[in-house]
């Protein structure tokens, strides 16, 4: 296993924000509606997207790769063809379960491994299944796997708000099934994240019959089939909110390019606050980091709140703050996985349920400590670069699925990290 060697560092210079992970996954689960050829350009090279490659080949797909652009098509001799998305890939990455609405809207038959738990807390899918079964499927859990047949999606409407708030996978899935289902679909309730007005504009070069994507209140016709269509995938916002943490912590001015600022607001409002000054233009902005961090309060929410997956990362940042601050997760209460690695550093980070209340500190000191998941091990980088001394992330597999080559990304930027291989 690969572990990143971190030593404290300033960065300077530009770095080059990647296609989205979370707007790429959805986009390659919805060439299972069609048996035309699809191209999704702007692809970043992630283990989650190769995994999503595979579970595509198993369903009777052919997907090239031309540099950052994916070409998928139907295999042309599909011998036994699956509707079968199995365990052995699915437990490695849970978007995977969005692949269940397009093949019952194309196959009317699907078997998709349930998903574990996943160390940022219980991973459920009734709502999944709640829009799925409400368009007419019938699905049930057999070993493990959730099977489901339908002889004709009809459309319905679904109201998708759950415990947490809205849901970005679910929204996805029955978005996906719907485009194919009889009549009218409405979703109340649907997750408004980038990702999925994405999705949905995909969906629509498609041929599918949409409106409203993007927002809470999402109505779809269904139509007859689908068709192929190309898209370039739009920029992944974590990765540029961690990279805007990651200058911070370091007390560093970089530029960050390739974004697409408008869905930055909640990240910069808190950059803002922690006394960050920014200048933003058309795809880019200039982050001048203050030598004193002001400590602040977030609270993470659904889109158009601030996310949480970037919760752990600016948690990591604040340690560096003069004052104490409030993190309150409201998504996924558990998600402090990187905690107990950042107090070994010298933090001072009371949590209780979902809430942590850190101390800032003047200085948190470098360690060996592990990755656990995939922004718990983005927050322990962030760590490294602005501690004293040495610090060793192990694990650093889970930064792999979501990240592009971070650690030369790092370096460009001045960054003084090493992989080195186990
Ligand atoms: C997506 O996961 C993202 N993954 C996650 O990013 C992200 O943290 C999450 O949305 C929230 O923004 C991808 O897009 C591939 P949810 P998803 O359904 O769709 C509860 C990363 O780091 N819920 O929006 O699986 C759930 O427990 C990953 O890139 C139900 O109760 O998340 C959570 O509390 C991690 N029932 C809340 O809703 C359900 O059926 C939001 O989850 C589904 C979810």
């Amino acid at each position: 296993m690969d572990r990143f060697i971190i030593h404290k560092s300033s960065l300077h210079g530009t770095v080059e924000i990647s296609g989205s992970k979370n707007a790429c996954l959805p986009i390659m689960a919805a060439t299972l509606l069609t048996d035309e050829e699809c191209k999704i350009h702007n692809i970043p090279h992630l283990m989650d997207i190769i995994t999503m490659v595979k579970i595509l080949e198993v369903l009777g797909k052919q997907v090239r790769y031309e540099r950052d652009t994916l070409i998928i098509k139907n295999r042309s001799k599909l011998n036994k063809v699956s509707f079968a998305a199995p365990y052995r890939l699915v437990r490695t990455m849970r978007a995977s379960f969005c692949c269940l609405g397009p093949l019952l809207a194309r196959k009317k038959k699907a078997r998709v491994a349930l998903p574990g738990g996943c160390v940022i807390g219980l991973r459920p899918v009734d709502l999944h299944i709640k829009g799925l079964k409400a368009l007419g499927a019938d699905l049930a859990v057999e070993k493990g796997y959730w099977v489901g047949r339908v002889k004709h999606l009809r459309g319905s409407h679904i109201y998708l708000g759950g415990p947490f708030g809205s849901s970005v996978l679910a929204t996805a899935n029955v978005l996906m099934a719907a485009t194919l289902a009889e009549g009218q679909t409405l979703i109340e309730y649907a997750a408004c994240e980038p990702e999925i007005e994405f999705l949905g504009k995909f969906l629509k070069k498609m041929g599918a019959d949409i409106e409203g994507e993007g927002t809470p209140l999402i109505k779809i016709k269904g139509v007859k089939s689908l068709g192929g269509a190309e898209c370039k995938v739009i920029p992944d916002r974590i990765e540029a909110g961690t990279f805007m943490a990651a200058s911070l912590a370091a007390k560093s001015t970089i530029e960050i390019k390739g974004i697409d600022t408008s869905h930055l607001t909640p990240v910069v409002e808190v950059v803002k606050m922690m006394g960050g000054e920014l200048k933003m233009q058309k795809g880019s902005c200039r982050l001048k980091s203050p030598s004193t961090l002001n400590p602040v309060n977030i609270t993470t929410f659904p889109y158009p709140g601030f996310p949480t997956d970037l919760q752990a990362q600016f948690t990591a940042c604040l340690c560096f703050a003069k004052g104490t601050s409030l993190i309150t997760e409201k998504v996924y209460p558990d998600r402090f996985m990187h905690v107990a690695e950042l107090n070994r550093m010298g933090a001072s980070i009371q949590r209780s349920g979902p809430y942590a209340i850190i101390e800032g500190e003047e200085m948190l000191y470098g360690a060996e400590v592990m990755a656990s998941d995939l922004r718990a091990s983005a927050a322990l980088v962030i760590a490294g670069l602005a501690a004293e001394g040495k610090t060793e992330v192990t694990r650093v597999y889970h930064i792999d699925r979501g990240y592009e080559r971070i650690e030369e990304k790092l370096k460009k930027l001045g960054a003084k990290i090493k992989r080195e291989s186990q």
